[in-house]
């Protein structure tokens, strides 16, 4: 499939089937994402890949904590407690789940602290992220980005035992479903020509 194909043809799946991802195909998805190009090649990505009976007790921990914190969002009138209940069922349902952390080397320059370190890390982990996806859907298999746990940061970091920083979960699985592609905004709208 070439990569306009793949473009024009990815969806964001929430329906998976049961079927699992063969080694083989995923570690061609997760080299992908490596190959992305970043700022300065910091290549500052870690992705860490779950399933089976892992991602089950992750979830069920996630689950736990979302209880622990509906209260208090429900209280702060959070629009998105419904979408992260939604994402969990999704990562429930998903056979594999790659989490991507932001890694941050241990020789910190102030360079490194700045807004413009983090934007162009932020990309680069973007990068990353959309070379798998895309990649993904030229071997047939369907994504989901989700951000929606970011807010579970710190339980993240404690299953992982990390320091680093919870950027994004994607879920890759065989797709259940075949969605219609969602509006776009029009190309007037958003690109304006300045010769
Ligand atoms: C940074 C980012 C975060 C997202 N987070 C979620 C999420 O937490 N849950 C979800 O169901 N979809 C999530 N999405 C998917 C978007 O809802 C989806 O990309 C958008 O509606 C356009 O649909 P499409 O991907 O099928 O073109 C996310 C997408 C991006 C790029």
């Amino acid at each position: 499939m070439d990569t306009i194909t793949a473009i024009e043809g990815r969806r964001s799946i929430r329906k998976f089937t049961n079927a699992k991802i063969d080694d083989n195909t995923l570690s061609k998805i997760i080299k992908s994402g490596i190959l992305a190009p970043s700022s300065k090649n910091s290549q500052p990505w870690r992705f860490k890949i779950i399933e089976g009976e892992k991602k089950d007790r992750l979830l069920v921990t996630f689950n736990e904590q979302l209880k622990r914190k509906e209260k208090f969002l429900k209280i702060l009138g959070s629009p998105w407690i419904g979408t992260v209940k939604n994402s969990i069922q999704i990562m429930e349902r998903t056979p594999v789940l790659v989490f991507i952390f932001e890694h941050r080397s241990s020789n910190q320059s102030i360079l490194k602290l700045s807004s413009f370190w983090q934007r162009s890390t932020y990309q680069s982990i973007g990068a990353a992220i959309e070379n798998m996806i895309l990649t993904a859907t030229s071997l047939g298999i369907g994504s989901l980005w989700i951000c929606d746990v970011l807010f579970l940061q710190k339980e993240c970091k404690k299953y992982f035992q990390t320091s680093d920083d919870l950027m994004a979960v994607i879920a890759f699985g065989y797709a259940d479903e075949e969605p219609n592609s969602r509006p776009r905004k029009s190309y007037s709208e958003i690109v304006e020509y300045c010769r």
